[in-house]
């Protein structure tokens, strides 16, 4: 459903990613780990139509949707949740959720924001607050809602457990695999704990060199010492 074919991507002169290739079926959760700076926010940026491609194919629903931008992205059903929970700080949280539905007309996002406050009900009990005086966790949250609002068929997540506890970042991630499964959405997600990335997937796969280098499936009751190895040398 998500097919990327030899994607190069050169940022300040330099190649990031270097003929890389992934292909995501439908409804699969891929999670995507590797070292800091190998390119993981790069790929996710370059599907959402952030970073231009230089190269190769991004296929998605078997249509082009390489270089094109965000706005169109989102009416294909591609959603990005970038690194850090980005939110509209001084807008209270109903605002943000609003904003994040600027493709849709108003009286759908008042609905789908009632879907976002029965998944996140902390998010209606703070709905007037100002996102910037959200804890991280429910920052992470609203960022995530937001990203719900369009109701995406593909969502690429970045990061979205940086920052929060052990029991947060577990809870995010349940969080996270239950509505993509409940909503049958497909989902990329960067996490740079592998354990993390083993805990929401589907099958994982490493960024090395600015391609897909190893990958695991999580289903297969393989052994993951082989994932830990790639990640370390990624
Ligand atoms: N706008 C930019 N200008 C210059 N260099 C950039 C820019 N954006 C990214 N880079 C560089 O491209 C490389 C890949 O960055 P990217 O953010 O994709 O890495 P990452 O794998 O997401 O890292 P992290 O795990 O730290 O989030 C890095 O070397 C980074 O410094
Ligand atoms: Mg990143």
């Amino acid at each position: 459903m998500l097919e990327i074919r030899d994607l190069r991507v050169v940022i300040a002169g330099k190649p990031v990613l270097d003929g890389l290739s992934l292909f995501v079926a439908e409804r699969e959760v891929v999670g995507l780990i590797g070292a800091p700076g190998c390119g993981k926010s790069t790929l996710l940026k370059s599907v959402f139509g952030l970073v231009p491609v230089a190269a190769g194919e991004i296929r998605y629903g078997g249509r082009d949707v390489a270089n094109r931008c965000a706005r169109e992205q989102i009416l294909s059903g591609i959603v990005l949740v970038a690194q850090g929970g980005q939110v509209f700080r001084g807008l209270p949280v109903e605002e943000n959720l609003y904003l994040a539905g600027y493709t849709l007309d108003p009286k759908h996002t008042a609905e789908r924001i009632e879907v976002i406050y029965d998944f996140f009900p902390r998010l209606k009990e703070r709905r007037a607050q100002a996102a910037g005086l959200l804890s991280g966790g429910e920052r992470q949250m609203l960022a995530l809602g937001m990203g719900l609002i369009p109701e995406p068929s593909l969502l690429l997540l970045d990061e979205p457990s940086t920052g929060l506890s052990p029991l947060l970042t577990e809870r995010i991630l349940a969080e996270v695999k239950a509505l993509t499964k409940k909503l049958g959405c497909t989902v990329v997600v960067v996490e740079q704990n592998v354990k993390n990335a083993l805990l929401v997937s589907d099958r994982v796969v490493v960024l090395q060199r600015g391609r897909i280098g190893y990958e695991h499936t999580v289903d297969a009751g393989t052994d993951s010492k082989p994932l830990l190895e790639a990640y370390a040398f990624s």
